[in-house]
C-alpha cells in the first residue's frame, strides 16, 4: 500500500496540472478512487427493448446480494445522468443490468452500450433480498420487473436442492418475456423451481378484447397458477397497477406476515407512487450556485426541473427511498407529490424527486 502511495506521490509531480487520479483513470478507467466505475464485458440483446450489460466493477464494489440493485452514470451529451437498475446476474457472479429501453437514459443504455464503455457506478443496496432461511416463494412479475427477481432465483435454485420457487411472469407476448428460454431451462433442469407465464395477448376473450392483464381484483387467476399461494413468502416487482392491487389483494385475504404460515408478501417499485391530482399551481424554481431558473409545473419534481434546465442535480433512486437528491431550500415552499402536503423551512433538506414547487422556490444548488 506504501508502495501505491509513493507511486501516486510520484504521479502528482510527474502529472501536474492534471490530478494523478485524472491521469491513472486514463490509463485505466477502473483505478479512480473518487468515483466507482465498471467496464463493460458483454452484451447480450434479450428482447426487441432489453439488454443485458455485464460489467466488471473497479476498486470499492461490494458483491451484490440477489435482488439489490444499483446506481448506474452514464454520459448523455456531455451530462451525467444518474439511474437505478436491478442487478440480474446470480450474487457471486460479476454484475450486470437487463435495461428495458423507456426513456432517455435506458434507451441510451439498452441501445448504444457497447463492449469497454466505461459505467459510473455506485454500491449495490436494496432490502428485496432472499429471506434468510429456505421458505416456499412466490415470484410474481412483470416486464423489467422480473430483473430481481431472475437474480434471486440464478442465486438459489441451482444452489439450494430444497429450493421451492414458483414464478409467476407476465408480459405481452413471449417473444417480450425477459430470460424466456433460460426461465423454462432451469425449470426443466431444477424440480424445485416451477414456471408460469402469463402473455398478456393470448388471454383475449373476444376481437374487442385484444388482450387480458393478470387479474388481481380476485383471487381466481392466482389460485388457478399457484393454488398454494397463501402459504408462501411472496415477492412483487413490475408495473405500479400490478404492485398496487397484490397489495391490496395480500391485505384483503388477510395474508400479511400475521398469519400462522408467516407468509408475507415484499414489493420492489421501479418509480414512486405519487398520489394523483397532487400537483398545484408549481413556480420560478431558481437553482442559484447553478445560476439557472425554470418555471416548473406543480407536478414535475425539482429534480426533473433541474435536469431539465443543465443543472447537475444529485439522485439515486429517483423515488424517495435513497435520500441521494437531498438539496438544501433556500426559500419558498415545495410540495410532497406523494402526499400533496405543502412544507419548506429555510435550509430544510428537500427531496428534490418526490417535491414539486409550490410557488417561487429558491435551491442552493
Ligand atoms: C430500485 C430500482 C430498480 C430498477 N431496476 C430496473 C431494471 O432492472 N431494469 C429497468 O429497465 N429499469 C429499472 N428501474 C427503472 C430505471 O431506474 C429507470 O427509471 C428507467 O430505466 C427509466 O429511465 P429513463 O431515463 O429511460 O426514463 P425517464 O425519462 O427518466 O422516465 C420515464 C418514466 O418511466 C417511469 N418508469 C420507470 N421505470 C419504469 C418501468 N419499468 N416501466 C414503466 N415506466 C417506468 C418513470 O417513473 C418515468 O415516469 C429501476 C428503478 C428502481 C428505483
Ligand atoms: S433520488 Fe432517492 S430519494 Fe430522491
Amino acid at each position: 500500500m506504501s508502495q501505491l502511495r509513493a507511486l501516486r506521490r510520484m504521479a502528482s509531480v510527474l502529472t501536474t496540472p492534471l490530478d494523478p487520479e485524472d491521469f491513472f483513470a486514463l490509463v485505466n478507467p477502473l483505478s479512480s478512487a473518487r468515483q466507482l466505475r465498471g467496464v463493460v464485458t458483454r452484451v447480450e440483446r434479450e428482447t426487441a427493448d432489453s439488454t443485458t450489460i455485464h460489467f466488471r466493477p473497479g476498486r470499492g464494489w461490494n458483491a451484490h446480494e440477489a435482488g439489490q440493485w444499483a446506481r448506474i452514470g452514464v454520459e448523455i451529451d456531455g451530462v451525467r445522468q444518474w439511474r437505478s437498475y436491478s442487478l440480474s446476474a446470480a450474487a457471486g457472479h460479476d454484475p450486470a443490468i437487463t435495461v428495458t429501453a423507456i426513456g432517455t437514459v435506458s434507451t441510451a443504455l439498452a441501445r448504444n452500450t457497447r463492449v469497454g464503455d466505461v459505467l459510473f457506478l455506485d454500491v449495490p443496496q436494496g432490502d428485496f433480498v432472499l429471506p434468510g432461511h429456505p421458505r416456499p416463494l412466490l415470484m410474481l412479475t412483470a416486464g423489467s420487473g422480473l430483473t430481481p427477481v431472475m437474480s434471486m432465483i440464478r442465486t438459489l435454485v441451482p444452489r439450494r436442492p430444497d429450493a421451492d420457487v414458483v414464478l409467476v411472469h407476465c408480459a405481452r407476448t413471449r417473444e417480450d418475456a425477459l430470460f424466456h428460454d433460460e426461465l423454462l431451462e432451469l425449470a426443466d433442469q431444477f424440480p424445485g423451481l416451477t414456471v408460469k407465464h402469463w402473455f398478456t395477448r393470448e388471454h383475449g376473450t373476444s376481437a374487442e378484447d385484444a388482450g387480458r392483464r393478470l387479474d388481481l381484483s380476485s383471487t381466481t387467476d392466482l389460485e388457478a397458477l399457484c393454488p398454494d399461494w397463501r402459504t408462501r413468502k411472496a415477492f412483487a416487482c413490475g408495473p405500479a397497477e400490478l404492485l398496487d392491487d397484490a397489495e391490496a389483494l395480500w391485505e384483503r385475504e388477510g395474508v400479511d406476515g400475521t398469519d400462522d404460515t408467516g407468509a408475507d408478501l415484499t414489493i420492489e417499485r421501479f418509480a414512486p407512487v405519487l398520489l394523483p391530482g397532487t400537483g398545484g399551481e408549481g413556480g420560478v424554481v431558481v437553482f442559484e450556485k447553478s445560476d439557472k431558473e425554470v418555471e416548473a409545473g406543480g407536478d414535475v419534481p425539482l429534480l426533473d426541473a433541474g435536469e431539465g434546465c443543465g443543472v447537475v442535480m444529485p439522485s439515486g433512486c429517483r423515488m424517495g427511498i435513497c435520500r441521494s437528491c437531498l438539496t438544501p431550500l433556500v426559500a419558498g415552499k415545495v410540495r410532497d407529490l406523494r402526499t400533496g402536503e405543502v412544507h419548506g423551512d429555510e435550509g430544510e433538506l428537500i427531496q428534490t424527486c418526490v417535491n414539486a414547487a409550490a410557488g417561487p422556490v429558491h435551491l442552493d444548488i
